[in-house]
């Protein structure tokens, strides 16, 4: 049971909860892969708000919702109401008299926040412009399956963008001790509001979290690279500008020779090779990348399961 209504973002959630998503993901995983039915949602419907694109999303939360004895509604906002003004407000509190959970993925993390703030239903953020939290706690499950149950005092290099990614990736590592650092280009750091948040959790766990320029100070003996786009949804109209100034922050061969020889790569996906991600580095972690992918779908089962069953896990 999680204490909080909603999932917008890791920096609500207690140490010991985060723990909790990642084992009941690890035991929902297993009984998925043995058949052992897990019928926890039975007879509820999610709902799943889509103001951008999605393969990973909006797969694995139907498909999840379908595992779990319920169904999943996907609600475009090209065929909602509220493509065409109806305020979040009003449809929070008449998609509350239909469903048992509602997924958004949209721009303005504001516009999460006001609905979850009217619905009397659990609210999961599926990605906004701040943050992707179901992405990041999929990776710590990820890391976990392959550098074992205990992060504390791992290393994890991000390099890129200091976009939703970075944030929730700083939330994750500070809320399970993982030491953090960003390495991005000058004016693309990571949004200070978080990161003054993620040190307050950081200095729970012993984390340590930096922010950078320098991709080799990043890199340099770290047991995790990852990157994510340059260029993020919603952000088309600057792509050619930040190809020139991002060229830099890649991982490719060489910044990997600086990380640990048993160092992963992870990418939330999708991916441009030859851009932040070359094709070699990315095939050859292909694995833990896919692992990765995998992972939405178990690690999603969990938190839908914690936040909208009756019985509640443990
Ligand atoms: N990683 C991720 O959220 O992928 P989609 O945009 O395909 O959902
Ligand atoms: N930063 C990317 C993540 C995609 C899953 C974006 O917001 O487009």
């Amino acid at each position: 049971m999680l204490s909080c209504k909603d999932l917008l973002s890791i920096h609500d959630l207690t140490v010991e909860e985060v723990e909790e998503i990642l084992t009941f993901a690890q035991e929902l995983k297993a009984m998925q892969r043995a058949g052992i039915e897990h019928h926890l949602l039975e007879g509820k419907t999610l709902g799943m708000i889509f103001e951008k694109s999605s393969t990973r999303t909006r797969v694995s939360f139907e498909t999840g919702m379908y595992q779990l004895g319920g169904q999943a509604l996907f609600l475009s906002n090209r065929d909602l109401q509220i493509g065409r003004g109806e305020p979040i407000k009003d449809t929070a509190r008449v998609l509350s008299r239909y469903l048992d959970g509602i997924m958004i993925r949209t721009f303005e993390h504001e516009k999460v926040e006001e609905f979850a703030h009217y619905a009397d239903i659990p609210v999961i953020n599926a990605l906004t412009d701040l943050l992707h939290p179901c992405q990041a706690l999929t990776d710590l499950l990820t890391i976990r399956e392959h550098k074992g149950q205990n992060l504390k005092g791992l290393k994890m290099a991000y390099i890129g963008d200091g976009n939703n990614m970075s944030h929730s990736l700083m939330f994750a590592c500070a809320k399970t001790g993982i030491d953090f650092v960003a390495a991005t280009p000058k004016g693309y750091e990571p949004n200070t509001d978080i990161l003054v948040n993620a040190k307050a959790d950081a200095a729970e766990t012993g984390a340590t979290i930096t922010v950078t320029n320098d991709v080799t100070e990043a890199a340099k003996n770290a047991d995790i690279l990852y990157t994510d786009v340059w260029a993020s949804m919603g952000q088309e109209s600057e792509h050619d500008k930040r190809m020139k100034i991002f060229r830099e922050y890649q991982i490719n061969a060489d910044i990997l020779k600086l990380a640990d020889k048993r160092a992963m790569v992870l990418h939330c996906l999708p991916a441009h090779r030859g851009e932040e991600i070359t094709d070699d580095v990315l095939e050859a972690h292909a694995d833990e990348i896919f692992d990765e992918a995998e992972n939405r779908l178990h690690t999603q089962k969990a938190i839908m399961a914690l936040l909208m069953g009756d019985h509640h896990h443990h």
